[in-house]
């Protein structure tokens, strides 16, 4: 069951093996693996170092092999080392002595490469893909929701906004998200195979062919690179931290949002659980757990970056470590994408909840000093009355609007009827942020 051991004169110990093995976590490459084998075995053909009848009986193991596995008939397993050499043998087994061509000008440091390549540029575009999705959804929902509601700093009510442009701050975050997917796809999308171990082949292989046949842009320029740097994963899993860092602040928005505190919004039922011993609970535990799983996310980040820091070229075992830390990134990003998609397609939002709130939080405080500014004051001046008037509002638990024309007069004679209209939530938006909100 190994690809080797032609050098050796004892036998690898059981401790060994096990620690050596990677197939329980590298079967995922099962596809990549089988593609990469049929695009070498075409090019060995193709440069004529197999026969025609060769190369299509090891092509035709291969097609076999892969549905079979796909079927369900084939079950990755067993005490092989690694995916590569799982398939090398399984290969030899259906088609018998030919299959032990299939590694001719090949190394399992190109293959590996090529398979992550391969993988790594299906995965993002599947995160692409639900971005996409996510994207819609969101202009969906904030489409629908145009309403009145307080924007925050420092978790203070701030400057009134509408739900749809909060909602829309998202939508370009990830937006941004999404291109910085496909520029990572754009620097990997280079074809290590043929790199051989670290020094190429003393074979005359064309590179150009696998290249077309994996429909990769076009092949690595050095060998050693080809081989030895896992950048382009650890740029995928950057571009994804990023992007769970923005859901983090998605998901810990809907988190407040839902507490009876602000009750601004509903999680569906079909994504929140209840309590075990209190009745009354309603816990959004879909963003709660998208809001944990980003320390996974960059968990693995760290991990490939400390992994990768002081391995001198080429090829280090050290590198088989990439895997499961990026395997894990992909799938839980993937999972965290469809959750929050699935959220936030059922949320409901409470308009007249979010507009209590932007009147009871002074939030036209700031146009009231506009209001003087406009009629001649200072600006520092303008908020120093505004401030005032907040502190007096305070003391008589009103909001500004309800003051009488005579109580503003107390703090400024400037203040006219018109300021009612001035500091109206609805003309606030339509002469302020509005504008860039449709
Ligand atoms: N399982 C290995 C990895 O993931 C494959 C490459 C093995 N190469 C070698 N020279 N042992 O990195």
């Amino acid at each position: 069951m190994k690809l080797w051991g032609g050098r050796f004169k004892k036998k690898e110990s059981k401790l060994m093996e096990d620690f050596n093995s990677s197939l329980s976590f590298d079967k995922k490459l099962y596809f990549e693996d089988i593609k990469g084998s049929q695009a070498h075995a075409k090019m060995l053909t193709q440069c004529g170092i197999l026969t025609e009848e060769e190369g299509s009986l090891i092509v035709s193991g291969l097609t076999s092999m892969l549905e079979d596995i796909e079927k369900g008939d084939l079950t990755i397993e067993g005490e092989y080392e690694d995916i590569h050499s799982f398939v090398e043998v399984k290969l030899i087994e259906r088609v018998g002595e030919v299959g032990k061509k299939l590694h001719t000008a090949r190394s399992r440091n190109d293959q590996v490469a090529v398979d992550m390549r391969l993988y790594s540029k299906k995965k993002a575009l599947e995160v692409v893909e639900l971005i996409n999705e996510l994207q819609n959804v969101i202009s969906k929902l904030a489409e629908e929701n145009p309403f009145i509601m307080p924007g925050y700093t420092h978790l203070q009510r701030a400057q009134v906004v509408t739900f749809k442009h909060h909602m829309m701050a998202y939508y370009n975050m990830f937006g941004r998200d999404k291109k910085r997917v496909l520029n990572a796809v754009e620097l990997m999308d280079e074809n290590p195979l043929g790199c051989g171990a670290l020094a190429g082949t003393i074979y005359n292989i064309d590179r150009q062919y696998t290249t077309n046949e994996l429909q990769f842009k076009k092949p690595v320029d050095n060998y050693l690179d080809g081989v030895s740097d896992r950048d382009y994963i650890i740029e995928l899993i950057s571009c994804f931290s990023i992007l769970m860092m923005h859901f983090s602040r998605l998901s810990e928005e809907l988190i407040l949002w839902s507490s009876k505190e602000f009750n601004f919004i509903e999680i569906d039922d079909q994504y929140a659980t209840g309590s075990s011993i209190m009745p009354q609970k309603k816990n959004p535990d879909a963003p709660e757990l998208i809001r944990g799983k980003t320390g996974r996310v960059y968990g693995a980040l760290i991990s490939i970056l400390t992994t990768m820091k002081g391995l001198p070229l080429a090829y280090n075992k050290d590198m088989q470590e990439d895997k499961e830390p990026f395997f894990d990134a992909v799938d839980t990003v993937l999972k965290c994408i469809s959750m929050m998609i699935a959220v936030l397609s059922t949320l409901k939002v409470k308009k007249e909840n979010m507009l209590n709130a932007v009147k009871s939080g002074f939030l036209n405080a700031t146009e009231v000093a506009d209001y003087l500014v406009n009629k001649g004051m200072a600006f520092r001046d303008a908020h120093g009355v505004a401030g005032s008037i907040v502190l007096y509002c305070e003391e008589k638990n009103k909001a500004i609007e309800d003051l009488k024309i005579e109580e503003f007069k107390e703090f400024s004679s400037l203040f006219e009827e018109d300021i009612y209209e001035f500091i109206n939530y609805e003309s606030i938006l339509k002469r302020g942020i509005k504008k860039i909100m449709q």
